[in-house]
């Protein structure tokens, strides 16, 4: 990706990631996924009292684009506060493999935006359960 829309991306998340509802862990993450027509969708962790509820800000994200009718996902951008970035838990990979198989995976402190590493949901998850009507 171009590094401007990059930037753009990894900013995107930086702003949504001031939205999450983490009273609990007190771990603010935002993500920004871009489809192959340059709309960006954001989302941001949301917990909730009865732990196991909280939805990670990748799934938020992924969810609010999918359920807008946004399937073709080229690029994810994750902001946490944490040296090198948040890594994508394993319950968000395996949604990311079904939804944005072919999408690159940017993951940023928010302290060090710059910083970017860069990873392809197919690394994150190899040999990832997809049933063969996915695709
Ligand atoms: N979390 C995310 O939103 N994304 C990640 O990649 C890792 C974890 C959230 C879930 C929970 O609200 C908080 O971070 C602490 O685990």
């Amino acid at each position: 990706m171009p590094r401007p829309d990059l930037h753009a991306l990894i900013q995107a998340a930086a702003r949504a990631r001031q939205h999450a509802v983490a009273p609990y862990s007190h771990f603010r993450v935002g993500a920004a996924l871009r489809t192959r027509h340059g709309e960006i969708i954001t989302g941001a962790n949301v917990e909730s009292a009865s732990y196991g509820l909280t939805c990670c800000a990748e799934r938020v994200a992924l969810f609010k684009a999918l359920s807008e009718g946004r399937h073709d996902l080229t690029a994810l951008a994750v902001v946490a506060r944490t040296a090198g970035g948040a890594m994508p838990c394993g319950a968000c990979r395996q949604l990311l493999a079904e939804y944005a198989p072919r999408a690159r995976v940017y993951v940023a402190d928010s302290n060090h935006l710059d910083r970017v590493r860069t990873f392809r949901v197919a690394d994150l998850l190899p040999a990832a359960f997809k049933p063969a009507a996915l695709g």
